[in-house]
């Protein structure tokens, strides 16, 4: 079957180098910046002046039909004709969780379920977009790296749309992932190493097979699909922006893209200010917030290349597999975006973590997988702290189901 035609935004105007600055059009091929290869993550761009004159008065995104994730189309590059079962998805749950407020002495806390998208987690709106590009573009085999949730989203929306995928995975995935991958037929090629080598691996032979690119740190327009759960968040409040928002990081494709909402929708002139966006961590795998510590006050201010400087290597080890990342891929992305919402980087103890699954599940009824829940573990964290205060709004993103993982919210293993 085919599916619908896939137009694009006219006020999309191409990329901006997240290194150097160049910017190359809407039509350009090869994902990243010409002049500086792999470590030149492009950046999509857009004429917000004329975005900003043209949303309508009043709810600035109205949905046609049933609401998914393309009433954001103003702000996205990609707009199809038509619904389609591979990309319309989105509008999850904002709770107000009321017993985990109480518990917690927060009772302006707010939790974005991205658990509820079809692959149960949040990667499910970059993959739309992949989905929708893939088919403006006319191709059927589409490949991904992915600790796991990125394989299973491209698995099951691949499925929907009849695109055959090539998914590397670390050998250490959950097998609960693997599964997911195998039953949605995927072909899986394990990589007897880390994710960072997998992800290298896919892009040589992306590259030399000529098939699409869903990884997320490197195909620009992903983080663009993962920019809607920001947006979701400031629609449901009125655009009234909430004081905080806490959101689990390994690559730093997600926060990046939560950041860039909030700074956009500002840009348009949508929403009062930005709120501080935190990436956060996993202490096993934390080279962003090692290197945001240590570069205190500057942190905001350094430049891409002081960025790539300044985040070294770890040796990721953590039980929240999805953002056991080594080498953040999109690092600068994630700094530059975070720099500009006043927010930061944190790191969360591997039985902070635990902790977070286990309240989250007992007193929200939301039951995240590990890296899910280090979001709402950093939230936790940052209460302790005094980095937010008892009557701050503030949004912990959930990003992943915890039947993933079964068994990782347990004390006993
Ligand atoms: C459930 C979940 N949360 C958070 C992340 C981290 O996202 P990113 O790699 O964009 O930082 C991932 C990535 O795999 C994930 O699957
Ligand atoms: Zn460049």
């Amino acid at each position: 079957m085919q599916l619908p035609q896939v137009g694009t935004n006219p006020h999309w105007t191409g990329y901006a180098c997240g290194l150097c600055g160049k910017a190359h059009p809407t039509d350009h091929r090869g994902f990243v910046c010409a002049a500086c290869g792999d470590e030149g993550i492009l950046d999509a761009t857009y004429d917000y002046a004329a975005i900003r004159a043209e949303l309508p008065a009043g709810d600035p995104f109205p949905a046609r039909g049933r609401p998914d994730l393309w009433r954001y189309a103003a702000l996205l590059p990609l707009r199809p004709e038509a619904p389609h079962a591979c990309w319309s998805l989105g509008d999850t749950p904002l709770h107000a969780p009321h017993r985990l407020r109480e518990h917690l002495g927060l009772p302006h806390l707010l939790l974005k379920d991205d658990t509820a998208l079809p692959s149960a987690s949040l990667k499910d709106r970059a993959t739309a977009v992949a989905m929708a590009d893939g088919a403006r573009l006319g191709v059927s085999h589409v490949a991904a790296a992915s600790t796991g949730n990125a394989a299973a989203s491209l698995a099951v929306l691949a499925a929907r749309a009849g695109v055959r995928t090539t998914i590397f995975v670390p050998a250490a995935a959950p097998r609960a992932k693997l599964a997911q991958l195998e039953l949605h037929g995927a072909e899986v090629r394990r990589i007897d190493g880390t994710y960072d080598e997998a992800f290298d691996l896919s892009v040589k032979e992306t590259r030399e097979h000529g098939w699409y690119s869903r990884n997320c740190a490197y195909n620009p327009l992903l983080v663009e699909g993962k920019k809607t759960c920001g947006l979701e968040i400031a629609h449901a409040l009125d655009f009234r922006a909430p004081d905080a928002v806490f959101v689990p990081t390994g690559d730093g494709c997600i926060v990046s893209s939560t950041a860039k909402a909030f700074v956009e929708l500002a840009e348009v002139g949508r929403l009062d200010r930005v709120p501080a966006v935190f990436g956060v961590q996993a202490a096993g795998a934390a080279p962003l917030s090692r290197a945001w510590g240590e570069a205190g006050a500057r942190a905001a201010s350094l430049t891409p290349r002081e960025v790539l400087a300044a985040v070294a290597p770890v040796t990721p080890a953590t039980i929240a597999d999805s953002i056991s990342v080594g080498v953040p891929r999109n690092r600068l992305k994630a700094w530059k975006y975070v720099a500009r919402t006043g927010g930061g980087f944190l790191a969360v103890e591997d039985e902070a973590i635990r902790e977070a699954i286990r309240l989250l599940a007992r007193l929200a009824g939301v039951w995240a997988e590990p890296s899910g829940a280090a979001g709402f573990a950093g939230l936790m964290q940052a209460r302790a702290q005094g980095l937010i205060g008892p009557h701050d709004k503030v949004v912990a993103l959930v990003t992943g189901h915890g039947l993933k993982d079964p068994l990782a919210g347990m004390p006993l293993v």
